[in-house]
């Protein structure tokens, strides 16, 4: 039997993010390069995105590319990114198949333009598909994204268009990269590592965290299951007690 028929449809998180992390490590155990790992993650992209699709779930994040990332060896990103680039190039057509949106968050202006102008093809092509929205968060950091909606807002109210008094949570919510979806319930990390490494920061303030040990490459399906059942079984309370909750 599969975890899936365990799943209560009724409590299927619209919004799950997901930190891919663990594919050097991966690479690293059977003694390849840690691009073999990033290659064989995209396996991985596409069994979860397939299954997040087949239950109904509404957005599906990916952390595919961090600020920090561009930090790496020169070789680890051009690898990365020529991945980025096949894989869109493949995958297009199953996305459009599959009735999947395509969108990114992330400073993408910072990536190289033959990445950027795939990524913007795929967008424009896939942007009326309606099943569920694959969101790659590229050149992405959640202080980045902060400190971007900050300045738009004082900028705002430079211009007299809106009043410091009336800012509240929706300002800032509506002037994050994800303002037009709801915001993770669930967000899983692979590999081990329990940190949010500058991911949502804002948007997962009530999501519930799932860590698992499995590596990124290994990660496929079942291990959504597996995740979505133990969110499904926590007792979210959102501030308030378990009699007012029930
Ligand atoms: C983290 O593993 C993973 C990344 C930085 C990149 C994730 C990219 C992919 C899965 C492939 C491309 C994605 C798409 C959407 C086509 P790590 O390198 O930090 O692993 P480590 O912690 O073991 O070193």
């Amino acid at each position: 039997m599969s975890t899936k028929d365990l799943l209560n449809q009724d409590k299927m998180p619209k919004h799950i993010a997901i930190i891919m992390d663990g594919n050097g490590r991966w690479a690293k155990q059977q003694g390849k390069l840690r691009t073999f790992g990033h290659a064989s993650g995209v396996t991985a992209v596409k069994d979860v995105t397939e299954g997040a699709a087949e239950l109904g779930v509404e957005v599906l994040t990916l952390y595919a590319f961090s600020t920090e990332n561009w930090n790496r060896p020169k070789f680890e990103i051009d690898a990365l990114m020529s991945l980025l680039v096949q894989t869109i190039s493949k995958e297009t057509e199953t996305l459009m198949k599959n009735n999947i949106r395509l969108a990114t968050i992330g400073d993408t202006n910072s990536l190289p333009s033959g990445v950027k102008e795939k990524l913007e093809k795929a967008i424009a092509k896939t942007a009326g598909n309606s099943r569920m929205t694959l969101v790659l968060a590229l050149s992405y950091s959640s202080r980045w994204e902060i400190t971007k909606a900050v300045r738009e807002i004082a900028n705002e109210v430079k211009e007299g268009k809106i009043d410091v008094d009336a800012i509240n949570e929706n300002t800032i919510s509506s002037h994050l990269t994800t303002s037009e979806w709801p915001d993770p319930e669930l967000m899983i990390r692979t590999s081990g590592e329990t940190r949010i490494s500058n991911y949502l920061l804002w948007q997962l303030a009530y999501a519930e965290l799932y860590f698992t040990t499995k590596l990124w490459p290994d990660f496929r399906k079942e291990d959504l299951y597996e995740a979505i059942y133990n969110y499904q079984n926590r007792e979210r309370r959102f501030g308030m007690i378990s009699e007012q909750v029930k």
